[in-house]
């Protein structure tokens, strides 16, 4: 059904929205001016009488208000009265047009009509203007029937000077029952742990101005129900999906209404809207879910693999060089390092940072995309061809946003760094960024990478970036960053094109750029430098909920870890690893006879899973410890993670159990593995791993460790199966089939 409107300006009627999917409801008001989210939950019957829905939203309008109640809009503006942070921020040469004021002009909704929503899912697009700002704004919302609400918006000059735009936000209306806020902070080596606190009157404020999606503040939140956990409380999630600045807003307000807000973060001056032109968000992709953060990453998932570009073909399991050789890098070594690869079944052998130009260490050679005569005399086709008579893909590490200044493209092109004239340029590991907004420096990157990729068998680039943004101004002065995030897409976009079967993931010092805008054109992104086990559990945990597996790179590290120094056993490393886009990082010329085999067998065992591994529905769930401690975010840390994937027709899954700490009781509590199909009978089996040897200090542990053990789907998810004692640092995998 096409519903469409255009409003009479002086006097708005109520127009109603209603949007569905199988699992949420969103019903917007359009009569206003910028659309209102009244609800954004659970799914409402598709013939609601929406006039006496939309009349239990009346407010009361209490002492010392305004005598409107300023609406919380996707776009909310201060002139209406609304108090909380504005949705466009902006004004004119001369100081007017601060404060817009929209009302409704064209809009239009497909919705499908009937009981079952449609195919496509459902979306609005309205056009709200201001006449006396001169400004136009335009809001596009689709409800995928995946249950995933994006929204974008769009602020059209229309006057005939420029417009200063200093924000504009999307906000998301919460309903008060969502007191509680989960986000995902970090650092290098210690990406996406969680932080939960409660969502009272204040706001919470996260600005990233790194220039891309930062280690510290993973642009996604979570607002749930007080304790909402994987599989119970209603969760609402929002991510912005973009890769340079932004600003994420959970605020309440003391009327006590709430929402979530994003955005880019624009620096001052950074956007100035010639007459006639436009700007837009970047896209914000949120989710609603009745029972848990579970249900919400499996919407996400969906999302992005129902995507055209999502890589449908096995994921080659990888070697990459870094932690086996860093800088050191030798024809010979590396031949010898890709025979032990093959022969423990790698399928990819990726050449990481130190095969061009100067780059002996990382003081230099950044920006000269040649290979290194004095490594590789004969170039790199000798290695290629002994990779590729192996069986293996051949792919390559490349950081092409960035110069040392000791390099021949720095010497030639000093202006082409994005850095502000007449200031000593701030170094970040002894390079610069490349201002790729200018066409020739991006024409120059981009012949490189091109004939690069044109004149080498290369399956694979490992796209990286090291660096912050400081003082990153453009030719002309201004603040650069924006620009510099588009220009970085499109340099991906036209490498897609013009090399559509090499296949780019998403590196930034770790996991500093994971975000569904940069996996609109990578396969992969590097969740973290540290492969430490112990560290990664927390660090995939997180990323699980934004990502699915097969695009979370994750490798099995060294005995013990370059990071943290930890020694681990290779079924703890192992287990943790087999749950991502699985590669090995570790020079295995220096591993035991029997460490290869052990890795030979755990990469069979992936190989064997794979299909259910990636394509499977991810559940994470809480295991209560002693002290009640269990999710994400709980205080003290969980002491167990156990996390899975189910077969989309449930009949298969893999779960592992994993003892991060010492345990707050004697023994553990059963874990219940709820979503299941009840009526089925579940064979459950241990996976043996690599060699893995006693599991814990117990006299007796459960029979069905060695026996395995028949349970049902309803027994499993209300009573479990009793865990059996484990050490700190241990794993188990777990096999279930029908
Ligand atoms: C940072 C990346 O995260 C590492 O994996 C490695 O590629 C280095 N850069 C190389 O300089």
């Amino acid at each position: 059904m096409r519903l469409a409107g255009a409003a009479d300006h002086g006097m708005p009627p109520a127009r109603l929205v209603h949007l569905r999917s199988s699992s949420s409801s969103v019903v917007l008001d359009v009569g206003s001016g910028v659309p209102c989210i009244l609800h954004w939950g659970a799914a409402l019957a598709a013939d609601i009488d929406l006039d006496a829905f939309a009349a239990a939203f009346e407010r009361p309008i209490a002492n010392g208000e305004l005598d409107v109640v300023g609406p919380l809009a996707l776009v909310p503006e201060h002139g209406s009265g609304f108090a909380g942070r504005p949705g466009l921020i902006g004004s004119r040469p001369d100081g007017t047009a601060w404060s817009p004021r929209f009302v409704i002009g064209e809009w239009h909704a497909v919705i499908a009509t009937g009981a079952e929503p449609g195919l496509d899912g459902d979306s609005l697009q309205c056009t709200a203007v201001d006449s006396v700002a001169k400004l136009t704004l335009t809001t596009d919302v689709h409800l995928e029937p995946t249950g995933v609400l994006t929204i974008t918006c769009t602020l059209s000059n229309d006057g005939d000077t420029a417009y200063r735009l200093s924000a504009l936000t999307v906000s998301l209306a919460l309903p008060a029952a969502a007191t509680e806020l989960l986000t995902f902070t970090g650092r290098h080596t210690r990406e996406l742990h969680p932080q939960r606190r409660p969502f009272d009157t204040g706001a919470l404020v996260a600005e990233n101005r790194r220039g891309r999606t930062s280690h510290e503040h993973l642009p996604f939140i979570l607002a749930g129900v007080g304790g909402f956990g994987e599989w119970q409380g209603e969760v609402w999630s929002a991510h912005l999906a973009w890769s340079g600045n932004h600003t994420i807003v959970a605020e309440c307000l003391a009327d006590g209404r709430r929402y979530l807000q994003l955005g880019e973060l624009l620096h001052d001056g950074e956007i100035a809207l010639a007459p006639g032109a436009s700007y837009a968000t970047p896209r914000v992709v949120a989710t609603y879910a009745a029972n848990g953060m579970t249900a919400a990453s499996q919407s996400l998932h969906r999302h992005l693999r129902a995507r055209s570009t999502h890589p449908h073909r096995a994921r080659p399991v990888l070697l990459n060089t870094w932690e086996a050789v860093y800088f050191d890098h030798d024809t010979d070594r590396l031949k010898a390092l890709a025979d032990a690869a093959a022969s423990v079944g790698i399928e990819r052998f990726v050449l990481d940072d130190g095969w061009f130009g100067a780059r002996r260490n990382d003081r230099a050679g950044l920006g000269d995309w040649w290979v290194s005569p004095d490594v590789y005399p004969d170039g790199l086709a000798p290695l290629i061809a002994h990779v590729r008579s192996l069986g293996m893909e051949f792919g390559i590490w490349v950081e092409p946003e960035m110069v040392n200044p000791e390099s021949d493209l720095f010497r030639a092109h000093p202006e082409w760094a994005l850095v502000t004239a007449g200031y000593e340029p701030v170094l970040g590991r002894y390079q610069l960024v490349l201002d790729l907004a200018n066409p020739a420096a991006y024409e120059h990157v981009f012949a490189q990478l091109d004939a690069l990729l044109r004149d080498h068998d290369i399956a694979y680039v490992k796209w990286d970036m090291n660096r912050d943004h400081a003082q990153a101004s453009g030719a002309d002065g201004r603040a650069g960053t924006h620009a510099q995030t588009l220009a970085l897409y499109r340099m991906l976009d036209e490498l897609n094109a013009r090399h559509p079967d090499v296949e780019i993931e998403s590196c930034s010092s770790g996991g500093a750029r994971i975000d569904h805008e940069i996996l609109q054109r990578t396969v992969r992104v590097w969740t973290s430098d540290c492969n430490d086990a112990l560290e990664r559990q927390t660090i995939q945990r997180g990323a699980s909920l934004l990502i699915p597996p097969e695009l979370m790179g994750a490798h099995i590290g060294p005995t013990i870890s370059h990071t943290t120094g930890r020694r681990h056993a290779l079924a703890f490393r192992a287990i943790t690893a087999l749950f991502g886009h699985l590669g090995v990082e570790w020079n295995l010329l220096d591993a035991t006879a029997a460490e290869r085999d052990a890795l030979r067998d755990v990469i069979a065992v992936h190989k064997r899973l794979r299909p259910l591994l990636h394509g499977g529905d991810v559940v994470r769930f809480d295991v209560p410890g002693g002290n009640g401690a269990a999710g994400f975010g709980s205080v003290p840390s969980p002491a167990i993670h156990a996390h899975g994937v189910y077969a989309p027709d449930r009949s298969e899954a893999v779960v592992a159990v994993v003892q991060l700490r010492t345990a707050d009781s004697l023994t553990p509590p059963p874990l219940r593995l709820p979503g299941l199909d009840p009526d089925r009978r579940y064979r459950i089996e241990l996976v043996p791993i690599a060699g893995q040897g006693r599991l814990g200090s117990a006299r007796r542990q459960p029979a069905w460790l060695r026996d395995g053990i028949d349970l049902t789907g309803a027994q499993l998810a209300a009573h479990g199966l009793q865990l059996p004692v484990m050490h700190p640092e241990t794993a188990i995998l777990l096999h279930l089939t029908t």
